[in-house]
């Protein structure tokens, strides 16, 4: 797949898309947010891809945010539809079906924020920054942040962190619960490619089960998200790798999955 402003790779069932624009910090516009759409839609759809590893090029960014630049000339209906098309693109990436990982390398800002949001687990470099500073471009967050935020940290941090559009460092962002852990700066590729790897050697069926279970339970009461979990169990405990892994744990070996 070719692109503009985002590369993809795939290594041994772990893809890598990397938002290329690093003069920019890798600010999204329009267009990279289409790329995005497109190309994750093909990484879900793609049996050999196990997990997908989400990054930033250079040495600076994340992804600084929407492109700015483009956003000083908004009309309303760009901005509505710019908005849609974000949403869109988000909800894609956290119903993907498979893990993918945010590797927050640097500044995580605005859309950059809400985008690593969006995915599965939010992995952070010592050096990264974090926060939703629109309000002080006299916006709001449009891509899912107002919504993502709060679940993730609680309404009250939620609101001082839109409102007031602070930054804050990795570590006071592990500390809320808005990225899962934080390695220094000269482990973190490698950090984060272990737990990818970790992964992809998974069952690609029991991991899609539990995404399900946790993302569409979100939504629900408990007592019908318990209900939802116990459909789900029906449907991971029949399958062959069920079969399979814990034949294998009784066996003493490592198991080899099926998808099925
Ligand atoms: N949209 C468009 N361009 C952006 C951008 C964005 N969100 N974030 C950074 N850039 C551009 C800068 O304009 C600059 O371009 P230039 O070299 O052509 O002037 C380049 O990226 C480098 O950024 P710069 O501001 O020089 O880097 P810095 O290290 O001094 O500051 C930030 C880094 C992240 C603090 C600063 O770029 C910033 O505040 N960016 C905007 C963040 C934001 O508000 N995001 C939310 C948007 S809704």
């Amino acid at each position: 797949m070719d692109f503009n402003n985002i590369l993809c790779q795939k290594v041994d069932g772990v893809a890598t898309v990397t938002v290329n624009r690093p003069d920019k910090l890798n600010a999204l516009t329009y267009e990279t947010v289409g790329e995005l759409d497109t190309c994750f839609a093909a990484l879900g759809e793609d049996p050999e891809v196990r997990v997908v590893v989400l990054t930033g090029a250079g040495e600076k960014a994340f992804v600084a945010g929407a492109d700015i630049g483009e956003m000083a000339e908004m009309t309303p209906s760009f901005a509505e539809k710019f908005a849609a098309r974000g949403q869109a693109t988000m909800d894609r990436i956290e119903h993907l079906g498979k893990p993918v990982i945010a590797a927050v390398n640097g500044f995580a800002l605005g859309g950059g924020c809400e985008l690593a949001m969006a995915c599965t687990f939010r992995y952070a470099s010592g050096k990264a920054k974090l926060g939703l500073p629109e309000t002080g471009l006299g916006l709001i967050p449009g891509f899912g942040g107002t919504q993502r935020l709060p679940r993730l940290v609680g309404q009250g941090r939620a609101l001082e962190m839109i409102l007031l559009g602070n930054m804050i460092d990795a570590v006071d962002a592990m500390a809320i619960g808005l990225v899962n852990k934080v390695y220094p700066a000269e482990e973190f590729t490698d950090s984060v490619r272990i737990v990818a790897r970790n992964l992809a050697d998974k069952s690609p069926l029991t991991l899609r089960v539990a995404l399900k279970a946790v993302n569409e339970g979100m939504e629900m009461s408990q007592a019908g998200g318990c209900r939802l979990e116990a459909a789900l169990f029906g449907v991971a405990g029949s399958s062959e790798d069920a079969r399979e892994g814990c034949r294998a744990f009784v066996e003493k070996r490592k198991p080899v999955w099926k998808n099925a």
